[in-house]
């Protein structure tokens, strides 16, 4: 689930381990380890908490070695303690693994290796991985390389690890299955492992993204070998990065999450720009132009995603609907893998998905192409799992985000799905001339509203400062505006632990309304567009509750402005494109109530950038 980084060459591990081990604290993890190989022996460190408490643990030991692996978990199976903390040992203590992932079938593997008289320490699944891959290594006669693909040919579940033998502190043994791992090719047979390239850049360019059910062998004299769980040989294809080192650090802000809510100005022009011509009146979509005939002909739409990236599929489903004229629906991908949904091929299938690993939506992805749709993703990271299961796509090009609270992610693929429905619906013939030029005009635009709407920041602090006690809130939104209702109320939720929900504006009245009361803040989306009547009504209806209004409105308002207790304004654009600019209000503000809480914006509590379980 969480990170994995591993060394081999020269230079000295540990200081490799930590660093790599710090860049990919943004995925969230509750204990941290690394072990080195030293005069035929492991040092081994690990403990519950942050990477930090581990250095602390390491102190004046002796860490030295020029191979080894850390690992930061996110406990599954096990609570997070000293003990369960990765990497793990073998019964003999001959092998140490780390693992990221679930093995399912660990309960029936265990149980026969305590009848062959295995003792094992911790309760996690993955002691019981290292211990097997050892007792097939002692059984067969095997090499470590072949014990570990004998071994996962037997496991059932999702994993990315990394093995070594203290015997042989010339190897590394990497393999993964549904969990993403990267390998890092330097000079001379050096080499880095890690669950992504953030830990790898600043050696490497180089790199080899493994594919499921690859193992590599990671060698100082023989060079880099890979294999697969059924013994097939690889050429291994190495590609170069284009991440650069800065995009991944924080650039003066406080926070990775401050930083990237600043940067949405540009990460939406990033993901926007080369797809549409104003001048000429096109959009590029190269993922919809060499696919016409599948979008042209789809009777449906089906959209799968998680989190922030359903909401942003929520909108989309407005703009397909109206853009295209075509029926969507929006699917939580976790349910729509297990209640047996109706899927034809007529059907295209659009995945999102910033990590581009989320398990669920994975798995959705692999169902619906099993009866034949057609599937399309909308990614942020290059190279992702969910990128390279899908037929055809489009990066959103916001950059690395790194805090677990998803800003820029967000905004970027509503831009991206934004050009999709303009796209789709010219291939469509539904959309052209005037209509169409405005929309990309008024697209164009958002860039420079983002960066006025940044400027409302104190405002929205001083809003913070006010409510930063509260218990709850209310989040309600009509429209367009819906989705932006729900970011707004799981962003507060994620960050400073309030609980908030979000509301259509008019549903309020069937069952939330009854908590409303003088305590309650309740933020309100009420720019102007085809609702604003009717969510002035609603806002009456809280009001004479008592509630406190806090509304997002267009500027020059003045109606919602006399009723509410607070008011931030934004640009005026088109309904259609209100999502972009309104959420961003609400980002600030749970970035400074969870700030004034004293809460870990970047790595909130229980929660994991990048969540490879189902
Ligand atoms: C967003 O703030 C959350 N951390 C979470 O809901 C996230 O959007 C979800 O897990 C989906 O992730 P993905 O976009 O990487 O697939
Ligand atoms: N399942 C393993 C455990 O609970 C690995 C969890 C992870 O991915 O960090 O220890």
């Amino acid at each position: 689930m969480c990170g994995i980084v591993g060394y081999l060459g020269d230079r000295q591990a540990y200081e490799i381990l930590i660093k790599g081990l710090k860049r990919l604290e943004y995925r969230g993890y509750d204990s941290a380890g690394v072990a080195m190989i030293r005069n035929g022996n492991f040092s081994l460190f690990k403990c519950k908490g942050k990477v930090s408490d581990l250095e602390e643990t390491v102190g004046m030991s002796d860490h030295s070695g020029n191979i080894g692996m850390g690992h930061t978990r996110w406990a599954t199976h096990g609570p997070p303690n000293d003990i369960n903390a990765h990497p793990h040992l073998s019964n003999d203590g001959s092998l140490v693994l780390i693992h990221n992932g679930i093995i399912e079938n660990y309960a029936p593997l265990k149980a026969e290796l305590i009848n062959r008289g295995h003792e094992f320490k911790s309760d996690t699944d993955t002691e019981v991985l290292v211990h097997f891959i050892e007792d097939i290594r002692d059984k067969t006669g095997a090499n470590l390389f072949e014990a570990v693909r004998i071994a996962l040919s037997e496991v059932i579940g999702a994993y990315a690890i990394v093995v070594m033998d203290k015997s042989n502190p010339q190897q590394l043994i990497a393999a993964r299955k549904s969990s993403p791992l990267v390998i890092g090719v330097g000079k001379d047979n050096e080499f880095f492992v890690a669950s992504d390239a953030t830990p790898i850049i600043e050696y490497t360019r180089n790199v080899v993204y493994l594919e499921d059910e690859e193992i590599a062998k990671l060698d100082r004299t023989e060079g880099m070998k890979i294999v697969t769980i059924s013994n097939q040989h690889k050429t291994p294809y190495i590609q170069e990065l284009e991440m650069k080192l800065e995009a991944i650090e924080k650039g003066g802000y406080d926070s990775f999450m401050l930083k990237e809510i600043h940067e949405q100005p540009r990460s939406i022009m990033d993901s926007i720009r080369g797809r549409m011509n104003v001048g000429t009146g096109s959009v590029r979509m190269s993922g919809v132009d060499d696919h016409a005939d599948r979008w042209r002909n789809a009777s449906r739409i089906l959209i799968v995603a998680c989190g922030t990236s359903w909401h942003a599929g929520l909108v989309a489903e407005y703009l397909l609907e109206e853009f295209a004229r075509i029926p969507v629906e929006v699917e939580y991908a976790s349910e729509f893998r297990y209640r047996n949904p109706v899927i034809m091929p007529s059907d295209v299938v659009i995945a999102i998905s910033q990590s581009g690993e989320t398990a669920d939506t994975l798995a959705a992805i692999e169902l619906a192409k099993d009866k034949g749709a057609f599937i399309f993703g909308v990614c942020n990271v290059v190279g992702s799992s969910i990128a390279r299961a899908t037929h055809s796509g489009a990066y959103t090009h916001a950059g690395p985000e790194i805090g677990v609270a998803s800003t820029k992610a967000f905004t970027a693929q509503v831009s991206v799905l934004y050009l999709l429905a303009l796209s789709v619906a010219v291939h469509r013939g539904v959309m052209k001339g005037e209509r169409l030029n405005r929309l990309m005009v008024e697209m164009n635009s958002i860039p420079d509203k983002i960066a006025e709407v940044l400027k409302t920041n104190d405002a929205v602090k001083a809003i913070a400062e006010q409510y930063k006690d509260s218990t709850n809130a209310l989040y309600l939104g009509r429209g367009y505006t819906f989705p932006v209702a729900l970011e707004g109320a799981l962003k507060l939720k994620e960050i400073s632990y309030i609980h908030a929900e979000g509301y259509p504006a008019a549903e309020m009245k069937h069952g939330p309304i009854a908590l409303i009361d003088e305590a309650m803040p309740v933020f309100v989306i009420a720019t102007h567009g085809a609702s604003y009547e009717k969510v002035v009504s609603n806002i009456q209806e809280v009001k004479a509750r008592k509630g406190k209004i806090i509304s997002i409105v267009t500027e020059g308002d003045k109606i919602v402005k006399e009723l509410s207790d607070y008011a931030i304004e934004i640009p005026k654009c088109d309904d259609s494109l209100v999502p972009l600019i309104a959420v961003v209000p609400l980002q600030l503000l749970s970035y400074h109530v969870a700030v004034m809480r004293g809460c870990n914006v970047d790595q909130p509590r229980n929660l994991a950038k990048s969540v490879t379980v189902e």
